[in-house]
């Protein structure tokens, strides 16, 4: 069988592969960027459904407005708008999207030719690097260090590739380093793209789950030209599985990702835009939001503090303040690929730093762990199973 070169050249998500792996009890998984379940509303949102199937079911199972659900779009307006002055009344539109991989996705339909160039953070988020590979551009890397993207890199890659249209950027606890963008490089960065004349798509699913630390302004809020797409998601704050995102921009670029959703999927699952909706309405999502705070800030702890111990000193990692992830790094010349199959071995799973590369053919001495979805007790015992392996490989 034939299929297209947009296919061809993807590798399947190594994440999504290990949510496939056989259901052993035994085996800890620090590799799935999943939430805790015990964030998800559940009881709360079963009387909603019952409600919306009670009251509302016609409307809920009929065809909905390719730009979404208008009551979850005016909320959702509101508290990007009031919140984090992300969305802009005067200036900007909001379109719900089927999480926000589809905003990323729909975002390069728009924006991207095959041979353009886009500029993303190395490493950054598979899911995205995979949806722009898929529009066949040329991806180009600039590392990350504490602070975000480096800035003398990103100059010197705008100065010098061609065609760069794009930068793709996850400035807070990033994916998958956990790091966050400071804010004077989220300025230079909106600088530059000013300066080479290129788009920013902020992607930003983290940004609300911060356990300590000051709050950094989004890029877009930021932005007084139009020159960012913000691209949020529900996911980590109500859910995945209901596959609820958003992207807010100028209301050109909406008018365009409209077109483009009508061509995906026409609009976003309604009775979940509906459900979401009502539960925004009815509950306090900064409370929902502070109390998967408090759950994870415990995880997170716990696994820094087990990794402190466990872990030979060889082996750098990051302290991130919020989001999902830790990021650890072997010294030059370890392979994470490598030690990803000797931790399966030891029945914990984890994500090699290839996965998220920009040129995923490279060797990276680096992996990714999660602490949002594992217990204390597996976090604890999981990283003990980790280190045995990690402090024999590294030696
Ligand atoms: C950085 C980043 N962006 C976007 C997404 C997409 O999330 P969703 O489509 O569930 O909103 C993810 C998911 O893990 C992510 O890590």
């Amino acid at each position: 069988m034939e299929f297209s070169n947009r296919i061809s050249s993807l590798k399947p998500s190594a994440i999504r592969e290990i949510l496939k792996m056989p259901n052993d009890p035994d085996l800890i998984s620090f590799a799935a960027g999943n939430p805790a379940p015990d964030s998800f509303p559940v009881d709360a949102m079963k009387k909603i459904a019952a409600n919306i199937f009670e009251t509302k079911a016609a409307s809920a199972l009929q065809y909905g407005v390719s730009e979404g659900y208008t009551p979850l779009r005016d909320i959702t307006k509101e508290r990007m708008g009031k919140k984090h002055n992300v969305f802009k009344e005067e200036t900007d539109d909001l379109i719900i999207t089927s999480g926000g991989q589809q905003a990323i996705e729909m975002t390069a339909k728009i924006l991207l030719n095959e041979g353009d160039s886009v500029i993303c953070e190395d490493p950054a988020f598979v899911g995205a690097l995979n949806a722009l590979r898929s529009y066949g551009v040329n991806l180009v890397g600039v590392p990350v260090d504490n602070d975000g993207m480096l800035m003398d890199v990103l100059e010197e890659k705008l100065k010098t590739e061609k065609n760069i249209k794009l930068i793709y950027t996850i400035p807070t606890f990033q994916n998958p380093t956990g790091t966050t963008m400071s804010l004077s490089r989220r300025k230079k960065l909106l600088e530059l793209a000013e300066k080479y004349d290129v788009m920013v798509l902020e992607d930003s699913p983290y940004f609300e789950l911060r356990f300590r630390g000051e709050p950094v302004p989004t890029i877009k809020s930021l932005d007084e030209k139009g020159r960012v797409i913000f691209c949020g998601s529900y996911s980590k704050i109500l859910s995945p599985g209901i596959r609820i995102g958003f992207a807010c921009a100028s209301k050109e670029i909406i008018s365009k990702l409209t077109v483009a959703k009508q061509v995906s999927d026409v609009h976003t699952n309604l009775f979940f835009q509906m459900l979401a909706a009502e539960y925004l309405k009815e509950n306090d999502i900064d409370e929902h939001i502070a109390k998967i705070c408090d759950i994870y800030r415990v995880k997170l702890d716990k696994m820094l503090e087990c990794i402190e111990k466990a872990f030979t000193k060889k082996v750098s990692f990051t302290r991130p303040e919020g989001g999902l992830f830790v990021s650890c790094t072997m010294p030059d010349g370890f392979d994470g690929a490598e030690l990803t199959n000797r931790a399966k071995a030891a029945k914990v799973a984890i994500v090699p730093g290839c996965t998220f590369a920009a040129d995923d053919t490279k060797i990276y001495p680096t992996f990714r762990l999660n602490f949002s979805l594992p217990s204390l007790d597996e976090i604890e015992r999981g990283i003990d199973r980790l280190a045995k392996v990690l402090n024999e490989y590294v030696g």
